[in-house]
């Protein structure tokens, strides 16, 4: 709510379709949109844009000249479907569409990737043999906040924003691996501390507007694999200096990586918000769907100071496209 101004009722709306079955979904959301606009005082003015892993193939280009530019200063708010295409590849090997959604999430600086996991009532999860007969509120209702701009894929973003802004690719730098003979690939995974302080501030912030919501005490988990990478360990201490600082009324809790999954399909009524770097958060959130229903029923946001970005968590799924078979929600 804090992002909208009240008096404006035409909202400028960038869609993105993308690749496979994001056009599909796109398709359903866009009958939703104007359902929308035929009740209530809002409208949108909406521009399409064609992009993607397919476009890529078809054009040689991503995205049309000016896409970026368009969704920095012309956008209230974006929805895109999905992107990625098997055999779409630049030719430096990044995944082609890569430059419209890991593009815009570091070039509109889209720290926060919240991806809410809610089970609906009627809905049955996917844990094999546990679904209770009665459909209970409490049983799957969380978010997990995962960081957007840094972490295991800072390379691949930076390289995509660099473009964005006209500036050349990194160039390449030569290091020798101790112990490691032949060809070597590598990321880095470096996590800042203003990145993680912006997130982690989002979570706590998330977690008192739940409680005003939802009535009741909320706790906000950090997850991380600070046992071992420095970078986790910077993310937890900087989760801590947040949390005694300034939200000494939250309750805390914190997990590693590898036992938080378990915990997540074994007591996932004990989680509320979660906060993750970029890496662990993208596998997370793909696990997690298994107890909403599916990753038909998995939703996005990527926010950040100016801009807002929405999109379903699912890929393109090369294999149900066509179909119209995915489910929208
Ligand atoms: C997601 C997707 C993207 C990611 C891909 C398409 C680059 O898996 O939004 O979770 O890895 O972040
Ligand atoms: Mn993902």
């Amino acid at each position: 709510e804090k992002h909208l101004p009240c008096i404006m009722t035409e909202y400028r709306l960038t869609v993105l379709p993308g690749d496979g079955t994001g056009k599909e979904v796109m398709a359903e959301a866009m009958r939703v949109i104007s359902a929308f606009e035929k009740n209530s005082p809002i409208s949108f003015n909406i521009t399409e844009i064609p992009c993607g892993g397919e476009y890529y193939l078809e054009t040689g280009r991503e995205w049309p000249e000016g896409s970026f530019e368009h969704c920095r200063d012309n956008s209230d708010a974006i929805l895109l479907g999905a992107i990625g295409w098997p055999g779409a590849r630049l030719p430096n090997g990044d995944l082609a569409g890569g430059q419209v959604i890991l593009g815009l999430r570091s070039g509109l600086n889209l720290y926060a990737n919240v991806r809410p996991v809610k089970l609906f009532q009627g809905v049955k999860h996917k844990v094999h043999g546990v679904h209770k007969d009665i459909w209970d509120p409490n049983l799957v209702d969380m978010v997990m906040v995962r960081e957007n701009t840094e972490g295991l894929y800072h390379s691949l973003l930076r390289r995509m924003s660099q473009k964005a802004i006209g500036e050349k690719d990194d160039p390449m730098v030569i290091e020798k691996f101790p112990g490691l003979d032949g060809e070597v690939a590598w990321d880095t995974r470096p996590i800042s501390r203003m990145g993680s302080e912006r997130v982690i501030k989002f979570a706590f912030d998330l977690a008192e507007h739940r409680q005003n919501k939802l009535g009741k005490p909320q706790k906000v988990t950090c997850v991380d694999k600070s046992n071992v990478t420095r970078g986790c360990q910077l993310f937890r201490k900087i989760f801590h200096e947040i949390a005694e600082e300034k939200y000494p009324e939250i309750e805390i809790n914190e997990a590693y990586i590898d036992a938080f999954t378990m915990w997540l399909m074994r007591d996932p009524e004990s989680l509320d918000v979660v906060v993750l770097p970029n890496m662990f958060g993208d596998i997370a959130t793909d696990l997690a769907s298994v107890l909403q229903g599916g990753m038909g029923m998995a939703g996005s946001a990527n926010l950040g100071p100016k801009h807002m970005l929405f999109e379903p968590v699912h890929g393109s799924s090369p294999k149900h496209a066509g179909n119209n078979t995915v489910n929208p929600m």
